[in-house]
């Protein structure tokens, strides 16, 4: 059976991903940044920010979480501040940003994020096929104005879902201009081994399949 597109995009962030960019924010991002207010403005049930908490690399930043479906409230509550509204349509604070949001906006957050960082100085992290950075004829000029500072490339192939198609993926980064140089950085992320009985995974594998189960 083809794989049914989900509701606004609710493919949660593989807890490899999420563990591979916890490990670039540690040894990247200054300590006095990874303490201070974050926000994932798409998150789903939580699985981004739980991933960058696990092995404490944000264990002491304060989140914020903005979230379109209310049925993930309960679970946000439990990690962030919840509120559960249109992230493009309201006020964000200046907090550094954490984002795997739904794909079919991808050009509206990443802009919106883009703006976000110039106006205050914060980091962001934006995950994103790697496609998408050079398909359509738009690339050219989105990436004129939305250009990284670094891309983190995943050599591997994610799957979000059991049955949804694998393709690679790559975080981008946008940070404060004294972290940025001149063009934009490559690295290729080291993919973080985990069994299938690692917390993370299960608790990923758990809230897709009742998903799946339920549609
Ligand atoms: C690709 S999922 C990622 C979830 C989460 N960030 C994670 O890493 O697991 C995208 C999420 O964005 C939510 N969403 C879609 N449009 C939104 C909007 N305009 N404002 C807030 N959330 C939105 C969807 O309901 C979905 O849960």
């Amino acid at each position: 059976m083809a794989d049914q597109r989900r509701d606004l995009d609710f493919y949660p962030t593989p807890p490899d991903s999420g563990l591979a960019l916890a490990r670039w924010i540690q040894a990247n991002v200054p300590e006095a940044t990874r303490r201070g207010v974050w926000l994932d403005p798409a998150a789903g049930y939580g699985a981004l920010i739980e991933a960058l908490g696990y092995e404490g690399v944000l264990e002491r930043a304060t989140w914020l979480a903005y979230e379109l479906q209310s049925q993930f409230r309960d679970q946000l509550d439990r990690i962030a501040t919840t509120r559960t509204v249109d992230s493009l349509a309201v006020d964000w604070p200046a907090a550094h940003v954490a984002a795997n949001p739904p794909f079919g906006m991808l050009d509206e957050f990443v802009a919106r994020i883009v703006d976000h960082v110039a106006a205050h100085g914060v980091w962001a992290f934006v995950l994103t096929r790697l496609q998408w950075l050079d398909d359509r004829p738009l690339s050219v000029e989105r990436y004129r104005r939305c250009r990284p500072a670094n891309i983190l490339r995943m050599p591997w192939r994610n799957r979000f879902t059991g049955r949804s198609p694998s393709c690679t993926h790559c975080w981008l980064v946008y940070a404060p201009r004294l972290f940025r140089a001149e063009r934009t950085q490559t690295e290729w992320l080291e993919r973080p081994v985990l069994s299938a009985e690692h917390e993370l995974v299960r608790r990923h594998h758990e809230m897709t399949s009742t998903y799946e189960d339920a549609a």
